[in-house]
């Protein structure tokens, strides 16, 4: 995993973004900001802090998740499951389906007990969660600030393994 998984992630993140996905910024957030976030989250991956799956298509980065382990003894027998994205041109083929599979297959492996991930509001995502077999444990109200009048519940999500 070079330099060049930090650009190929920026352009995927970027393009979900601008489409509306839901992966932790507004849809006309600075590209520059994505960029870095992505930066970020492959160093987290090279640290063992995070680990990255992803689909690819003809050599493209086209989809994407991350697992996030406990940091510590009272949550290590948990992880976040974090910045599920799929191409925009890609999405609606099972491929974002796949990709939570992989994790969820990937969590009972490592013999974690529960995942957790949470889901904007004012988007369908919670019905794909709760499609997915994963239960809404609770919502925090107004919790994300999506435009200067654009406050979004978050809804969270528990899969228990
Ligand atoms: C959410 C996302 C990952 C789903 O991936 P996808 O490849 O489009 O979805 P799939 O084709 O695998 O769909 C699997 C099932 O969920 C359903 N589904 C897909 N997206 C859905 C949505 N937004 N709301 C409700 N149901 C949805 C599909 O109809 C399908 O149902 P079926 O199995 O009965 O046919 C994708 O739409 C995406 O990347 N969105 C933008 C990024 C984003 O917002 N991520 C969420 C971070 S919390």
């Amino acid at each position: 995993m070079g330099p060049q998984t930090a650009t190929s992630l920026g352009t995927l993140w970027t393009a979900v973004t601008r489409a509306g996905g839901a992966v932790g910024f507004a849809p006309d957030a600075p590209e520059a900001d994505i960029r870095a976030a992505a930066e970020q989250a492959i160093e987290d991956v090279r640290a063992g802090r995070e680990q990255l799956f992803v689909l690819d298509a003809d050599g493209e980065l086209v989809g994407a998740v991350f697992l996030r382990r406990g940091p510590k003894a009272t949550v290590r027998h948990r992880a976040d499951v974090v910045r599920l994205m799929v191409h925009p041109d890609l999405q609606g083929r099972g491929w974002g389906k796949a990709l939570l599979d992989a994790v969820v297959a990937h969590a009972t492996a490592i013999g974690l007990e529960q995942l957790l991930l949470s889901a904007r509001g004012g988007t369908t995502l919670p019905d794909f969660y709760a499609k997915q077999g994963w239960r809404q444990v609770g919502l925090f109200p107004d919790a994300l600030r999506i435009g200067p009048d654009d406050l979004r519940d978050e809804h969270w999500f528990q899969l228990r393994l």
